[in-house]
């Protein structure tokens, strides 16, 4: 099928407007620490050119982004890409273009235009969700850059561990949580998620900081 008679597959249905967009994005990327820039003016032009693009394509893409043209490489830069930039963009305190800041930036303007990429090796907070999202006793799946972590709260504490449980790689955030100890769901390997520790030899399991703040949940890491 040629490029021309394929028909446009629609995430959003024509006639959708800049309110849409808000309505729907806005809750979405503050489950991820974000708010859109300050900036009204600066907003309403990436938005106008968001819908632009969605009329010519079906999707929502960013006007700074390159479309490759294969949908599963473009997926990772549909509006809003946060959760597959998280990393860089916490470094930044914005995504690319500023269309998003972080919730505790004031003053957005203060973060448009170019700002350098985060060198690799440099320390970062990254949002992964808010207080309430996570309730005492659960624990969930996060994805921090390339990293699959496992993000548990015992009472109003919080932990982030490998998601990776090293007997067959079952997804530790599945399990279930007793105390300080997470149970794989596959085969019921236990792990403190304090420190990643298990009976197992040689089996322990990566941890990272984490910090709240603000009603956010960071989890620090390395920017790679
Ligand atoms: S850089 Fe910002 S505006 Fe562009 S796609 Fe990503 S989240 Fe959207
Ligand atoms: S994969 Fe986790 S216990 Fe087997």
């Amino acid at each position: 099928m040629s490029d021309e008679t394929r028909a446009i597959r629609r995430r959003f249905v024509p006639g959708t407007t800049a309110d849409d967009l808000k309505a729907y994005m806005a809750p979405f990327v503050a489950t991820l620490g974000y708010k859109f820039n300050t900036e009204q003016d600066f907003v309403d032009e990436v938005l106008a050119s968001e819908l632009e693009i969605l009329e010519a394509t079906g999707d929502v893409y960013c006007p700074c982004r390159v479309r490759t043209g294969d949908p599963k490489e473009d997926f990772k830069i549909i509006c809003p890409c946060i959760p597959f930039h998280n990393e860089q963009f916490a470094a930044m305190r914005k995504c690319w273009c500023g269309l998003f800041i972080l919730e505790d930036v004031e003053d957005g303007a203060e973060l448009l235009g170019v700002i350098d990429e985060p060198e690799p090796g440099a320390a970062v907070d990254v949002p992964v969700c808010r207080i309430d999202d996570l309730p005492r006793g659960q624990v969930r799946h996060v994805k921090v850059g390339k990293s699959d972590i496992a993000l548990a709260r015992v009472g109003d504490e919080f932990f982030a561990l490998s998601n990776v449980c090293l007997h067959a790689f079952g997804p530790l955030s599945e399990g279930v949580l007793e105390g300080y100890e997470v149970m794989c769901p596959w085969h019921g390997w236990r792990y403190d998620v304090r420190t990643g520790g298990t009976d197992h030899p040689n089996a322990d399991v990566k941890t990272y900081p984490v910090v709240v703040r603000d009603g956010l949940v960071f989890v620090s890491v390395t920017v790679r």
